[in-house]
C-alpha cells in the first residue's frame, strides 16, 4: 500500500494523504541555517548546532504526536482549519505535500479557499522562508484571515527541555508592526546578557495583528487545534513577558472569486558584534539593521521567486556529477536524486537531528561521519576537505579518537565515549575517497593539530600514519586488533559487564584484559592499511608502503587462521578469549560485519581451486557469502546475526539488551547490508547483490508502506528482522550511514563507476536485471559518457572501448578538465 508517488520530473515524492503511518520528513537548508518539516508541517529550526541554537521547538515523545512546527491557521467566516491538516485536524476537500530537494511545499483546501505553502531555506541566507499563497477557489467573494504561528526555543535545546524553574521568567520579544517591509516579531530571550544574536519572524505586509504569548494565543487548557486566537479569527497583540514566546502574525485579505493572494513570511537567525548590540543601550532596543537588510531581500514575492529558483538550479547542478539512466526508474531515482540527497543530509546533520535524534544528544561522529563522506565527495569536495580536516583535528596523538565533536565548537569530547577502536582506521577511508575523487594530494601535507591543540599539529599524513599505527599497536593475544569499548558495532562492548540499569556501555569500560579482539577492525584494517600503503606509495614512500602492506599481510594471515569458524568468519574473541559468532554457540552464530567487510578486503577471495580428484572447492570469501545468504538473508534484508540473542549476554555488552530482532540484536541494520552487496560484486556475483539492494532499498519498498511505515524515499538506519513481532517495519530513517554505503554499492559497484588513482574504473556487476544502461560522471571537471551492455552473465567482467580505441583492464585513465570521453562497456 502507498501513501503517495514519487515525480521523477520534479524530483519530489508527493505525499498524498495526512495520514502516513508516521510524520515523513524533509530537511531544509544545506549550509548554517537547517529545519526539519514533516508532511503535516511539524518540526523545528536551528543554526548550525542542533543543541546550542535551537530557534523553535519541538517536542519529542509529545501527545498528540508531531504537534509543534510552523502553522498557518485559516480563519473563514466561523470556519478554522490548517492546511497541513494538524494541528487543527479539520477534513480537507484537498491536501498533497511535495517533499523536493531542500524545499517542502504543502497544499491544503476546503471551503473553497487553497493555501499553498514552500518552504525552503535560501542559499545562503540564515532563515527558513514560507511564501504563502491564498486562493479564492469558490464563487463568491471571501474575506479570510490568515494567521501564521511559531514557538520560540530558548536556543539551548537541552536546557529548554529541563529547566523550567529559570527559563519560564526569561523569555523577551520585541514587535515592529510598521517595519521598513512589513510586520515582525523579535525573539531576543538572553539578549540582555551573554548572546549577541536573534531571531525574527517576520511576514512583507502591514499586518492586521500580532501575537508573542503563547497562553494568551492558545488559551487555557487548549490544545493547538483549539488554540483561542485562529477561533476568535483576530490578533490579541499579545507581549510575552516570561512563559513561553512565540511569533504570530494575522493576515486579512479580501479574495474576489479566482483571485490569490501571496506572503513571504521569514524566519532568520542573526547575530549582531557583541559591541554593538544595541540600537539604543539605555533603553536596550535590539539593533535590528541585519534583520532589516535580511526582510529586505525578501520583500516581494520576486525576490522570494528568484532565491528558490536558485535553490533548484543549484541541486540540478550537483545531481548531475553522477547520473544513471536504465530500464528500472526505482533504479534511477535512487541514484539520481534521492540516495544523494540523503548523503547530503547526513554530511550536514551526521547523527544529531531526525525524528529519532533529539538534536541534544549527539554531535558528529568520527566513525559516522568519515563514512558520509564515502557518499558525499563528489558533490561538494571542498567542503569535504573542510570536514576532513575538521575531524583530523579531532585526533588523539597516539591515533585514537575522541568518538564525536560538536559543530558549533569543533572541538572532540567524550560525551558518547572514546576508546572505540575502529574509529582511528575510518579516517583513512575518508582521504583515500577524497584524494581519488579530486586528486588534490595537497591536503595530505595541511598541518591539522591533535586534541584541537595547535602545538601538537603535524600533517595529515602524519596523522593517517597514527591511524594506521594504532591498529598495529593494539593487538590481542591471536594478533588481531582489541577492540576497546566497541568497533563498528557500537553495541558489541565485550570489555563492559554492566549490571547497573541506565549504566553507558559506551562510557563504561569496567574491564582491561587487553583480550577481547575485533574481527571486524582485522578486516578494515586490511582493506584500509593497503590504501594506506598506496597513498605512501604516491607520496614516494616506497619503504613506509612496503612495511605497511608486510603489517596488512600479517593481518590476512591473522584472519584466515584465527578468525575462520568453518563455514564462515568469527565476529570477535571475548574478554575471556572465547570466539563470538561461532557454530559452536546456540545463539549469535554468525555475525554480518565480519562476512561483507572481509570479502571487501579481498581476504579469503582467491583461494578457489579443484582438488586431484577434480572437484572444486570454493573460497572461504564464497563460502562465508553462502552462509549470510542462508542463514542471515530474509525478505526485507540481511540480519545482523543468527539467531538473535534471547537472554542477556552480559560478557557482550548492550548487544544482547535489545528485544530479539531489534537494532543490533539480529534487526536489519541496513548499513551494514551493503558490504555483503559489495562483496558479492567482488566475487562477480552481480545478480545476488541486486537483489539484496533491493530488498532494502526504500523506492523498492513504497508498495509495502504500511509494513516499512517509514518515507519511502530514504533508507532507514533499521527494519525490523525475522526474530521481531513488526518484521520489516523500519525505524530511524534518514541519519544513517547506510545513505553513504548504499550509494558507494549501487553507483561504485553494481553500476561499477568509480573513482581509481590514476583513473575512473568501469566495472559493472548487477546481474541480467539491468541489461543495459547508461551513466554520466563528471569527475576532475572531465565528463565520462558511459554506455553498458550488460550479459548479466555469473563472472563476467567489462571490456572497454574508450573514444573508440579498446583499452586493457578496466581503468579509463584521467582526462583534462573539459574533456568529454565517451565509454563503452561489454559484458
Ligand atoms: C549507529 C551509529 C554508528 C554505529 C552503528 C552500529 O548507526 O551511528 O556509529 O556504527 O549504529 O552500532
Ligand atoms: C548506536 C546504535 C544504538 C546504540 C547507540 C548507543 O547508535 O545503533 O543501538 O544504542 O549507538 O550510543
Amino acid at each position: 500500500m502507498r501513501f503517495g508517488h514519487f515525480d521523477d520530473e520534479t524530483r519530489e515524492y508527493v505525499v498524498t494523504t495526512p495520514h502516513t503511518p508516521a510524520p515523513w520528513i524533509n530537511y531544509l537548508g544545506s549550509e548554517r541555517f537547517f529545519s526539519l518539516v514533516s508532511h503535516l508541517g511539524g518540526g523545528y529550526s536551528f543554526y548550525r548546532d542542533a543543541r546550542m541554537r535551537r530557534l523553535t521547538r519541538y517536542r519529542y515523545n509529545n501527545v498528540p504526536g508531531d504537534v509543534g512546527g510552523r502553522y498557518f491557521f485559516v480563519h473563514d467566516a466561523g470556519d478554522v482549519w490548517t492546511p497541513t491538516w494538524l494541528p487543527v485536524k479539520a477534513d480537507l476537500d484537498h491536501f498533497e505535500t511535495r517533499h523536493g530537494l531542500g524545499y517542502t511545499r504543502i497544499t491544503g483546501e476546503r471551503g473553497g479557499l487553497r493555501v499553498e505553502q514552500l518552504h525552503f531555506v535560501p542559499l545562503g541566507e540564515d532563515a527558513e522562508v514560507a511564501r504563502v499563497t491564498v486562493t479564492n477557489t469558490s464563487a463568491a467573494t471571501k474575506t479570510p484571515t490568515l494567521i501564521s504561528y511559531v514557538e520560540f526555543a530558548l536556543w539551548n535545546a537541552h536546557d529548554d527541555q529541563t529547566n523550567y524553574q529559570r527559563n519560564l521568567s526569561i523569555a523577551e520579544v520585541e514587535v515592529e508592526q510598521d517595519g521598513p517591509h512589513g510586520s515582525a516579531v523579535y525573539h531576543r530571550t538572553e539578549y540582555r546578557e551573554r548572546r549577541n544574536h536573534y531571531a525574527v519572524h517576520a511576514v512583507n505586509a502591514r499586518a492586521a495583528g500580532f501575537d508573542t504569548d503563547r497562553d494568551t494565543f492558545i488559551g487555557a487548557y487548549n490544545g493547538l487545534g483549539e488554540a483561542a486566537v485562529p477561533r476568535a479569527g483576530v490578533s490579541a497583540g499579545s507581549i510575552a513577558s516570561g512563559w513561553y514566546p512565540i511569533g504570530s502574525h494575522s493576515l486579512t485579505p479580501t479574495l474576489a472569486p479566482g483571485q490569490s493572494v501571496t506572503y513571504t513570511f521569514v524566519l532568520g537567525y542573526l547575530e549582531n558584534p557583541v559591541d554593538a548590540k544595541w540600537a539604543d543601550a539605555a533603553h536596550q532596543v535590539v539593533d535590528k539593521r541585519g534583520a532589516h537588510a535580511l526582510l529586505g531581500r525578501f520583500a516581494t514575492t520576486e525576490q522570494t521567486d528568484a532565491a528558490f529558483d536558485a535553490l533548484r538550479a543549484h541541486w540540478t547542478g550537483l545531481l548531475s556529477t553522477y547520473a544513471v539512466t536504465s530500464t528500472d526508474p526505482k533504479l534511477d531515482r535512487m541514484v539520481n536524486v534521492w540516495n544523494q540527497y540523503q548523503c547530503m543530509v547526513t554530511f550536514n546533520m551526521s547523527r544529531s537531528a531526525s525524528y529519532f535524534e533529539t538534536g541534544i544528544g549527539r554531535g558528529m561522529g568520527f566513525r559516522d561521519s568519515n563514512q558520509d563522506l564515502l557518499g558525499f565527495v563528489h558533490l561538494i569536495p571542498e567542503r569535504a576537505r573542510e570536514r576532513i580536516l575538521d575531524i583530523a583535528a579531532t585526533q588523539l596523538p597516539d591515533g585514537s579518537a575522541y568518538h564525536q565533536y560538536q559543530p558549533l565548537t569543533k572541538r572532540g569530547n567524550d560525551d558518547v565515549g572514546s576508546g572505540f577502536n575502529d574509529d582511528p582506521l575510518w579516517l583513512i577511508a575518508g582521504v583515500a575517497a577524497y584524494l581519488k575523487e579530486t586528486g588534490d594530494v595537497s591536503i595530505l601535507d595541511e598541518q591539522v593539530p591533535f586534541d584541537n591543540d595547535d602545538a601538537l599539529a603535524d600533517t595529515v599524513f602524519e596523522h593517517l600514519t597514527r591511524s594506521f599505527r594504532f591498529t598495529v599497536d593494539h593487538r590481542g593475544p591471536h594478533g588481531l586488533p582489541l577492540i576497546g569499548r566497541a568497533d563498528w558495532n557500537d553495541c558489541l562492548n565485550l570489555n563492559c559487564f554492566s549490571t547497573e540499569p541506565g549504566e553507558s556501555f559506551q562510557t563504561t569500560e569496567n574491564q582491561s584484559g587487553g583480550v577481547a579482539e575485533s574481527l571486524f577492525i582485522a578486516a578494515q584494517f586490511v582493506l584500509y592499511g593497503e590504501q594506506y600503503a598506496q597513498i605512501a606509495e604516491r607520496r614516494g614512500l616506497p619503504d613506509v608502503a612496503a612495511a605497511a602492506r608486510a603489517e596488512v599481510e600479517a593481518m590476512r594471515v591473522a584472519v584466515l587462521e584465527h578468525g575462520w569458524d568453518g563455514r564462515w568468519f568469527l565476529r570477535a574473541y571475548d574478554f575471556f578469549g572465547h570466539p563470538v559468532g561461532t557454530d559452536a554457540d546456540t545463539e549469535g552464530k554468525i555475525w554480518i560485519e565480519p562476512q561483507g567487510f572481509a570479502v571487501m578486503a579481498g581476504i579469503g577471495v582467491d583461494e578457489a581451486g579443484t582438488s586431484d580428484s577434480g572437484t572444486t572447492t570454493p573460497s572461504r570469501a564464497a563460502v562465508a557469502l553462502d552462509s549470510v545468504r542462508e542463514l542471515l538473508a530474509t525478505d526485507h534484508g540481511m540480519v545482523l546475526q543468527a539467531p538473535a540473542y534471547t537472554t542477556y549476554r552480559i560478557e557482550l555488552g548492550e548487544v544482547s539488551t535489545y528485544p530479539p530482532g531489534y537494532k543490533e540484536n539480529g534487526g536489519i541494520f541496513c548499513h551494514n547490508n551493503p558490504w555483503v552487496i559489495i562483496g558479492e560484486t567482488v566475487l562477480g556475483r552481480g545478480e545476488r547483490a541486486f537483489d539484496y539492494y533491493r530488498r532494502i532499498t526504500p523506492a523498492y519498498r513504497e508498495d509495502i508502506s504500511e509494513v516499512h511505515r517509514q518515507e519511502p524515499y530514504v533508507y532507514a538506519q533499521m527494519i525490523a528482522g525475522r526474530e521481531a513481532a513488526r518484521h520489516g517495519e523500519a525505524k530511524n530513517s534518514w541519519l544513517t550511514g547506510t545513505a553513504a554505503w548504499n550509494f558507494v554499492a549501487v553507483s561504485q559497484h553494481l553500476l561499477g563507476v568509480r573513482p581509481g588513482w590514476d583513473g575512473l574504473v568501469v566495472d559493472p556487476q548487477i546481474g541480467p536485471d539491468v541489461p543495459e544502461f547508461t551513466i554520466r560522471r563528471v569527475i576532475r571537471g572531465a565528463t565520462y559518457e558511459i554506455a553498458v551492455a550488460n550479459s548479466g552473465a555469473p563472472g563476467s567482467r567489462a571490456r572497454l572501448v574508450v573514444d573508440g580505441v579498446p583499452i586493457e583492464g578496466n581503468e579509463v585513465p584521467y582526462a583534462a578538465p573539459g574533456a568529454v570521453v565517451r565509454v563503452t562497456a561489454v559484458l
